[in-house]
């Protein structure tokens, strides 16, 4: 409790993730209860998840908060309301509810899923006082002491990513919120590893953003490994279709860095006329490797790139 007896931001946040799970059980809840248990989240881990429900209308949550005595100036800074023309309303509505919690454990934001199909997937707490997006990895509070024991940690982009990984045993998974990982991310990841898988969602935007996030892990120090998957799939959808045996022979066939790097440049290599570009990135991303982690991969790399090794190992100093 913080000053004049007034709740802390933290504790309306909890007080509004009461109300959110108390609606998936209520009447309102319906939609979203049968939306989970189609998805093959059942019931059984709506608890272990802390899911939610915000339901549909205007102001259902604003109004529980100030019947609780809740000023508004706290549930605005919290990001749970907005300031409309008329008055206040809520910022979630009708979107099953994900809480975020921090490394420790501290409710710092919540992830909000339209089911409608009307407006954002996903919407998220807006930046504020208590939620920095990029400083939070989805689950790490839940994935902390198996990313030691396990000594890995497996990284994905998506809200249902990580809790099906979890789900399925993978309880070292989780999830950047989105595909752009910060320095910040990988620096709470480095507090309990020195390995991590990236499996990001096998689409174009997917793609990009591991080979950028790859490089901000690797330049702290994390020995990196791309999980791929098959075209078009999320590890939600590959888990649901081929089970956890079929995701650790993925894992097991993931490719550091250097190798993913050239192999999904590969068709542009042979591309003559952009060849130059690539090997000029590819040269660009490796030189940033450190020698010593790089030296198994250098007569691969040198063939790849049609380069004798010598040559190859002079552009990299
Ligand atoms: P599902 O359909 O529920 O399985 O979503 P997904 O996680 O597969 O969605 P997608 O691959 O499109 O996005 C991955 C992650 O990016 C999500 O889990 C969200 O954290 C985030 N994201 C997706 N869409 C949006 C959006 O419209 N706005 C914001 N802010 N984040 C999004
Ligand atoms: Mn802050
Ligand atoms: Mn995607
Ligand atoms: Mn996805
Ligand atoms: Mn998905």
């Amino acid at each position: 409790p913080e000053r004049g007896g007034h709740k802390s931001l933290t504790d309306v946040m909890e007080k509004a993730l009461s109300i959110y799970r108390d609606c998936l059980e209520g009447a309102s809840g319906e939609i979203a209860r049968r939306y989970l248990i189609k998805r093959d989240l059942p019931k059984e881990w709506w608890s272990h998840f802390e899911i939610g429900w915000a339901p549909p209308a205007w102001d259902y949550l604003w109004r529980a908060l100030s019947k609780a005595g809740i000023p508004a100036k706290a549930v605005i800074e919290c990001g749970l309301v907005v300031e409309g023309s008329r008055g206040l309303y809520d910022r979630f509505r009708g979107r099953v509810i994900f809480p975020v919690r921090d490394v420790t454990g501290r409710l710092v934001g919540f992830g909000g899923r339209s089911l409608s199909g009307e407006g954002a997937k996903y919407i998220n707490t807006p930046e504020g006082p208590l939620f920095h997006k990029g400083s939070c990895l989805y689950l790490l509070n839940l994935a902390k002491d198996a990313i030691r024991e396990r000594g890995r940690a497996i990284l994905v982009e998506g809200y249902m990513d990580a809790i099906r990984l979890h789900m399925a045993g993978f309880r070292e998974a989780v999830a950047s919120l989105g595909t752009a990982l910060t320095e910040e991310q990988g620096k709470l990841l480095k507090r309990f590893t020195n390995s991590c898988y990236v499996c990001y969602d096998a689409d174009s935007a997917g793609r990009e953003a591991s080979i950028r996030g790859m490089y901000i892990l690797q330049a702290l120090g994390l020995q990196v490994n791309i999980v791929s998957l098959p075209p078009d799939r999320d590890p939600d959808e590959f888990l649901q279709e081929k089970g956890s045996k079929a995701f650790e022979d993925l894992l097991k066939k993931s490719l550091p860095l250097p190798l993913y790097h050239i192999k999904i440049r590969e068709d542009l290599l042979n591309d003559l006329n952009l060849r130059k570009k690539v090997v000029e990135e590819l040269i660009e991303g490796l030189s940033r490797i450190d020698l010593p982690d790089l030296a198994p991969f250098i007569p691969q790399i040198a063939a790849k790139l049609g380069m004798p090794r010598h040559a190859l190992e002079d552009e990299l100093l």
